[in-house]
């Protein structure tokens, strides 16, 4: 995916976003899904989505006919890729026959105006806001932020009562299958990464992040009123291919992977790592390659 020539970094995650989406439509738990539109109020609705990436949830709930009317605002520390956004999502509208205009800030897409922000959440909490949102919504980011130290902020965007939906949160278990002697160790590494990274000067997610939002949604005062879980289960069809961009998704975890231990040589040696990922990647390329991430959803509102 090319969304600008001076953004070849940006676009490479760009399209593995875009790759995720086909993942995703199939993890997204729908008891909960149930549970957030419920919570929607009906007509126009002022949306808030952080960490919101490409913008793929907003198409996918226009598609799901979930959001139609109103704002929808798409918050993300990363510029480039919001201007991937605007261009994606014009794209995007184009192919489903929906009138689209871009705008300086964003984009009018049908009866909703889409609006990109550019801003680090924490930055963004500690700064003062005006209108509040009537949904909030995280798709595959709360295990990247300091939960504790923004969930209450968070909520504080909505109006009160106001409901929020936090999905794909990961969930400490990643499985790949055929398995390989190397599994346990090789995991145990990137899960300790992600427990003690830091981004934007920040603690940045947790490996646990989906059960501990349990306890965290209730100690903010907005306890879950749907909860469930949404693996990412991702395998070839039957004639060895993967469904969609699915091979470029599965290829992006393991050089995540490979990325998040390539300075941690105290717990897995180097020549492992390597050896690992080599195997994977045949598996890949032959087509045989498995892979699921436990995650949980959740739906509730926001304290009243
Ligand atoms: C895994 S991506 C998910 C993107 C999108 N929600 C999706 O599911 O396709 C995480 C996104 O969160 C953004 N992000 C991570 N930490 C952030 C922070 N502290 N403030 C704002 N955005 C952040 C990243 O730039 C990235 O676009």
């Amino acid at each position: 995916m090319t969304c600008s020539d001076e953004a070849p970094m940006t676009s490479g995650y760009a399209r593995y976003l875009a790759a995720k989406t086909t993942v995703d439509d199939r993890a997204l738990n729908r008891h909960v899904l149930t549970e957030f539109r419920r919570l929607m109020p009906a007509g126009a609705v002022q949306v808030l989505e952080v960490g919101a990436g490409l913008g793929t949830m907003a198409a996918r709930l226009i598609d799901w006919g979930a959001v139609g009317a109103g704002q929808y605002t798409l918050l993300d520390a990363d510029r480039q890729l919001l201007d991937c956004a605007r261009r994606w999502l014009h794209d995007w509208a184009a192919t489903r026959g929906l009138r689209s205009d871009l705008l300086p800030d964003g984009l009018q897409v049908g009866d909703l105006r889409v609006r990109l922000v550019h801003a680090e959440l924490g930055s963004y909490l500690a700064a003062a806001h005006g209108a509040r949102a009537d949904v909030l919504i995280a798709n595959a980011v709360l295990d990247l932020v300091d939960v504790p130290a923004v969930l209450p902020g968070l909520l504080r965007l909505l109006v009160p009562g106001g409901g929020y939906w936090f999905t794909i949160n990961y969930d400490g278990e990643s499985t790949f299958v055929p398995a390989h002697p190397l599994d346990d160790q090789v995991m145990q590494a990137y899960h300790r990464d992600m427990d003690e990274r830091s981004r934007h000067g920040r603690p940045a997610g947790e490996s646990r992040t989906g059960r501990r939002l349990f306890h965290q949604l209730r100690a903010a005062g907005a306890p879950a009123l749907a909860a469930g879980s949404s693996d990412w289960v991702v395998h070839p069809a039957p004639d060895g291919n993967y469904p969609a961009d699915e091979a470029y998704f599965l290829r992006s975890i393991l050089n995540t992977i490979r990325d998040a231990l390539r300075n941690r040589h105290d717990r897995v040696a180097p020549a492992d790592v390597a050896g690992w990922l080599a195997v994977r990647g045949r598996q890949l390329a032959a087509g045989e390659l498995v892979y699921v991430a436990h995650q949980l959803d959740f739906a509730g509102r926001s304290p009243g």
